[in-house]
């Protein structure tokens, strides 16, 4: 009645962004995605018959912010008539802040909770499970580089590489640290509702999706950081052209983009991408990760530096 699993975020090289539906929290478009080793999220799930309502720790401190979605993750893993369950989680980088927080909480609480109600699933199941409480978390269960594709009313998440077959770095550049002013829950539905942009963005990831998936299979650098970078900018006029808009950047998210673009005609081999939030994503080649460092830290606004390469997917411990 009681496990611990461990996941790590992800960061989407082409991005989700949208819902085709609200109720199964499936997405609009399929993605791709890494998944980090550095960062990451234990959950421990323990189910109590005597207790009256769920519980969450979080880092040791009782939580009823972040309670209700998980325990609604642990309900879509172990049924709305369970026991009552004690949660702890210890997470090692901000939450909410755009930094995928959520990818790594929701695929390690599915797994926990199944392993913990003895219930054994596919890594497949686990993965439709996790991302009906957030669509990134889907991709969490897989490492290395990770495609979820749609299909009908579930989605099918696949490794494309192994995490070793490819070593990259992300140096995520911290820009701020406190929660973001809208979840990306209600902010896809304001995007889908009024951006005079979206129809073409759901239309469009195909192409980028194949392009990906070439750079990937070929280890074709250049390749990927123009896709990864096309898609991410492509994702923020959808939130900036929605009303009312959604702007998740600041003055350092633009100074750590002018600061990569230098990098970039100095030679190295490294692009950006950005989420649901100010911080700002530099994935690279690992023999420039200390001088993307470098440059990011020398950053105006830029608060702190986090380094990760490349991770496997959410499991038992
Ligand atoms: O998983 P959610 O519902 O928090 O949405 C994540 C959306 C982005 O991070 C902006 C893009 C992505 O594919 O991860």
């Amino acid at each position: 009645m009681r496990e611990t699993a461990t996941a790590q975020p992800n960061i989407a090289l082409i991005k989700y962004w949208g819902k085709r539906d609200t109720e199964l929290n499936l997405p609009a478009v399929g993605s791709i995605s890494i998944t980090l080793s550095e960062l990451f999220t234990s959950m421990t799930v323990e189910f109590e018959d005597n207790l009256e309502q769920d519980e969450l720790h979080l880092n040791n401190e009782q939580n009823d912010k972040l309670l209700p979605r998980l325990s609604h993750a642990i309900d879509i893993a172990a049924g709305g008539d369970r026991p009552r369950a004690r949660i702890s989680s210890e997470c090692n980088f901000p939450i909410a802040a755009g930094l995928a927080s959520s990818a790594s909480s929701f695929a390690a609480v599915v797994v926990a909770a199944s392993a913990a109600m003895g219930i054994e699933r596919s890594v497949g199941e686990l993965a439709n499970l996790a991302g009906r409480a957030s669509g990134s978390a889907a991709r969490s269960l897989y490492g290395g580089f990770v495609e979820l594709e749609n299909s009908g009313d579930a989605v099918v998440v696949s490794e494309l590489l192994p995490a070793d077959a490819w070593p990259l770095d992300v140096v995520v550049a911290v820009t701020e640290t406190g929660p973001k002013p809208v979840g990306s829950t209600e902010a896809m539905e304001i995007s889908r509702r009024t951006s005079p942009f979206y129809e073409r963005w759901v239309g469009d990831q195909a192409d980028d999706l194949a392009s990906a998936r070439n750079a990937i299979a070929a280890r074709d650098f250049a390749a990927l950081a123009s896709v990864a970078e096309h898609n991410c900018l492509k994702m923020h006029s959808v939130m900036w052209s929605s009303r009312p808009p959604i702007v998740y950047w600041n003055d350092a998210t633009l100074a750590c983009l002018q600061t990569i673009r230098q990098l970039q005609s100095d030679g190295v081999d490294v692009f950006f991408t950005i989420d649901a939030g100010p911080q700002v994503k530099a994935v690279c080649d690992t023999a420039d990760t200390d001088t993307v460092e470098t440059a990011l830290r020398a950053t105006d606004g830029v608060r702190d530096i986090l380094r990760s390469g490349l991770g496997e997917g959410a499991r038992l411990r």
